[in-house]
């Protein structure tokens, strides 16, 4: 250990060119926005152009590496070594290099890196003062949050089972915890069908969980339709954004978040044409400004359909580990996230602000998810309606005498826009499935109010 002076050492060796070599060194990581990694305590990478190597002993060197060998190892360094002795100390020879400028060598301590818990929970208690705040993960400085007026569209990407629903649902917690469904309003749509079922029937749902791609459409529908309701809402009080215009009136509106997991196979499902791959575009560059939030996953970050959303508004991106530096690029701009570690479910590398940070996301359960929706009065156990769903009830009980065929309330609602012909099947469905409904005896027969939807109508 002697041999090697710390870092203090070095600084106030009196030989000065060490020390200056040291300074620059640091500055030049520091200018480059480039943090070093270490491995059991040793600087093990210092990547790209002119600063590099590292070796067992912790030396750092400022090489031209355009003029070596990408990957240099030192094995051995000491504060003495210049250039000069380099030739003999690295494993491959290296071509005598032009001494003047970036030759120095010199034994720096790496500050050992801090590491990140491989699991944690979300803990409400971090959340920062703010509007629609979410949780990103956890720094190394402690819980990230940013507020979803701030972030504007998220991108989501990562492979098959790296946590890309795991931070679905810690932000919807966060959200769903604070606000209610006057303040905040769900879309969701989830081709898979399994991720988000808990938060069926959950008063903060705008429109039904969407599963299919026909109804993926159909659920861009109405977010342009709302969104340009909103426009002119705006426009009436010249507001330029939701907290201007909430400021300015008596109702307030929702802010709207519209969750579409695995966004990129419905858009090649639907077609580059689709209504559902327009309206997408449409609303990433103007929904923003309205108060329509979009957070978009993928586990297939294919660039021809993300490159022209990304160009509209994803300013936000998230990438847990991809399989390709390409899929990194395409997520973040730039490779990296094809390099985080497999066996840690959700660690992602974040572009939140300016620069990347790695974080770790956070583990929210089913069963706290199960816990949240049913106070909420959702799932099962507690329904509550929601006024076209009271219109939709009333309009049975009134018209059809308690019973009723899908087409027939579609009819009856064909000009509603808060609604639609498969909004009522998949309504019709969920009551059935729990029994406030009677299940027709045949497809084309009707479904019965029971006693206990009246009880909710009347409640
Ligand atoms: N932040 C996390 N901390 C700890 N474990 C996690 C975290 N995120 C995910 N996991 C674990 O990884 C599993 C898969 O996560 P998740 O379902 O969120 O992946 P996904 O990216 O949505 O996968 P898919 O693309 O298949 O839908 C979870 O069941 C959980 O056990
Ligand atoms: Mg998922």
């Amino acid at each position: 250990m002697d041999k090697y002076p710390d870092e203090q050492n070095v600084l106030s060796d009196p030989r000065w060119e060490v020390a200056e070599a040291a300074r620059r060194i640091r500055q030049a990581l520091t200018r480059m926005g480039l943090s070093y990694t270490t491995k059991d305590g040793h600087l093990v990478e210092v990547s790209y152009s002119r600063v590099g190597v590292v070796g067992r002993e912790y030396g750092l060197l400022e090489v031209d590496l355009q003029r070596l060998p990408r990957k240099v190892t030192v094995n051995k360094l000491t504060h003495r070594d210049t250039l000069h002795h380099l030739t003999a100390v690295v494993g491959k020879p290296v071509k005598k290099l032009n001494t003047t400028g970036l030759t120095y060598c010199v034994v720096l301590h790496p500050t050992p890196k801090r590491q990140l818990p491989k699991r944690v929970g979300l803990d409400m208690d971090t959340r920062p003062p703010g509007e629609y705040m979410i949780p990103v993960g956890q720094g190394h400085k402690g819980a990230v949050w940013r507020s979803l007026l701030e972030t504007s569209h998220i991108l989501i990407g990562g492979e098959s089972r790296s946590g890309k629903s795991t931070w679905l649902n810690s932000m919807l917690a966060a959200l769903l915890n604070a606000y209610s469904a006057e303040q905040l309003q769900l879309v969701v749509v989830d081709p898979k069908g399994v991720e988000f079922t808990a938060y069926g029937g959950i008063p903060h749902l705008a429109v039904p969980i969407a599963e299919e791609p026909k109804q993926a459409g159909e659920v861009t529908d109405w977010l342009m339709g709302e969104m340009n309701r909103r426009r002119r809402l705006f426009a009436s009080c010249f507001a330029k954004h939701l907290t201007a215009y909430n400021a300015r009136v008596r109702e307030p509106l929702p802010l709207i978040v519209a969750v579409i997991d695995e966004v990129t196979d419905i858009a090649l499902q639907c077609g580059l044409r689709s209504r559902f791959y327009t309206n997408l575009i449409r609303l990433a560059s103007k929904a923003g400004s309205f108060g329509i939030v979009l957070v978009l996953a993928t586990q297939n970050p294919k660039a021809e359909v993300l490159n022209t959303l990304i160009k509209g508004n994803l300013s936000t991106r998230i990438a847990f580990r991809v399989a390709t530096s390409g899929h990194s690029r395409t997520i973040l701009g730039t490779k990296g996230a094809e390099g985080l570690p497999r066996e840690i479910r959700g660690r992602m590398l974040a572009r939140l602000d300016a620069g990347l940070v790695e974080l770790q996301g956070f583990l929210v359960t089913d069963a706290e998810i199960l816990a949240l929706v049913r106070r909420l009065g959702g799932g099962p156990a507690g329904l509550r309606l929601e006024p076209i769903e009271r219109d939709l009830v009333a309009y049975a009980v009134e018209h059809l005498d308690g019973g009723f065929k899908i087409g027939q309330l579609a009819r009856a609602f064909a000009d509603d826009e808060r609604t639609s012909a498969w909004r009522i099947r998949k309504l019709a469905e969920r009551w059935e499935q729990e029994g406030l409904l009677t299940k027709p005896a045949h497809a084309a027969a009707p479904r019965k109010v029971t006693p206990r939807l009246l009880s909710l109508l009347e409640g």
